[in-house]
């Protein structure tokens, strides 16, 4: 008996695995197939000499020559600078996700490694806006347009030093706004901290809402910890999903892989937190809050 159940444990393990390998291998599809679409089309018809075999004299000519054509030809130059930034833009996305599926596989086997230190977890979490910011400014730079999107954050406490692996933080901290950002239609989006005993009443009352995921038993020490909620005035989160919210591949964007609130819980749990969400009573949007010990 106990063999047959290792044997359909072992079995679906491997199911899940090949599932990882299948979604993971799709989402990478993606951007590989746009990048060798953009190349495809420089080698057919906008500076084919790039991919000539020639002598080196002869090949240096002829790439001249075909910028050259370029150049005179506005509407062709411009559709040629375009998929240079296709490119540059889906070899990120390439890039971010493999370190995605890096985090998400290595979840999967135990091998998630903390790097703790001690830091300010609002310069950090100010970082993360700057990052945010940036990236927004370089994408409207780079023609479209996203709405430019109001983070308020403004600390009542600081510093508030915690011992955590500070990328991991960044990483979940940054996802969560970036998830805001993508679920809110340009409203703002608040930013709150605040420290508390984690045997206080102060999580009771988030207890007491309508929660999708929250552990409850928050523990009978007295833990410095701290509270931090994003919130924001989106469409809320899809209620078909909300069951099944932390788990990997769950997701309701055409660009996301639904790997982000999987990690993010993980590392989370992976520090003593929790991590949890709501749709926002009375008002739109949602509020993803996560706790994380102090550790002094
Ligand atoms: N702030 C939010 N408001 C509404 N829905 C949300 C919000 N954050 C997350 N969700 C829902 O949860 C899903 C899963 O989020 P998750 O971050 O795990 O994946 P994703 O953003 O779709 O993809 P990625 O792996 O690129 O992060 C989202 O697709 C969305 O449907
Ligand atoms: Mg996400």
């Amino acid at each position: 008996k106990e063999l047959i159940v290792a044997n359909e444990q072992i079995r679906q393990l491997v199911l899940s695995q090949k599932e990882f390998i299948d979604i993971t291998a799709h989402e990478l599809r993606t951007p590989i197939q746009a990048i060798s679409g953009n190349f495809e089309l420089i080698k057919m018809t906008y500076v084919p000499s790039l991919f000539q075999v020639s002598s080196n004299r002869q090949n240096s000519n002829n790439i001249d020559k075909d910028f050259e054509i370029l150049f005179k030809d506005k509407n062709r130059l411009n559709d040629f600078a375009f998929g240079l930034v296709s490119t540059y833009r889906n070899a990120q996305r390439l890039e971010k996700l493999v370190n995605v599926i890096l985090v998400a596989s290595r979840i999967e086997s135990n091998r998630l490694e903390l790097h703790k230190e001690s830091f300010n977890l609002n310069e950090e979490i100010q970082n993360v806006i700057k990052d945010v910011h940036n990236k927004i400014d370089l994408s409207s730079h780079h023609g479209d347009s996203p709405p430019s999107i109001d983070i308020v954050f403004e600390p009542k406490e600081d510093p508030i030093t915690i011992f955590a692996d500070k990328i991991r933080i960044f990483e979940v901290i940054s996802n969560l706004i970036n998830n805001a950002i993508t679920f809110s239609n340009g409203e703002s989006i608040t930013i709150s901290v605040k420290k508390f005993q984690n045997n206080e009443n102060e999580m009771n009352h988030v207890k007491d809402d309508d929660l999708v995921y929250v552990e409850r038993d928050i523990g009978k020490k007295k833990d410095e910890c701290v509270l931090i909620s994003i919130k924001d005035k989106g469409k809320g989160i899809d209620k078909e999903i909300l069951p099944r919210l932390f788990n990997k591949f769950v997701t309701k964007s055409d660009q996301g892989t639904g790997l982000g609130l999987f990690i993010a819980k993980n590392i989370i749990e992976a520090h003593g937190g929790r991590i949890w969400a709501q749709n926002n009573k009375n008002e739109k949007g949602a509020t993803f809050s996560f706790s994380l010990p102090i550790n002094k």
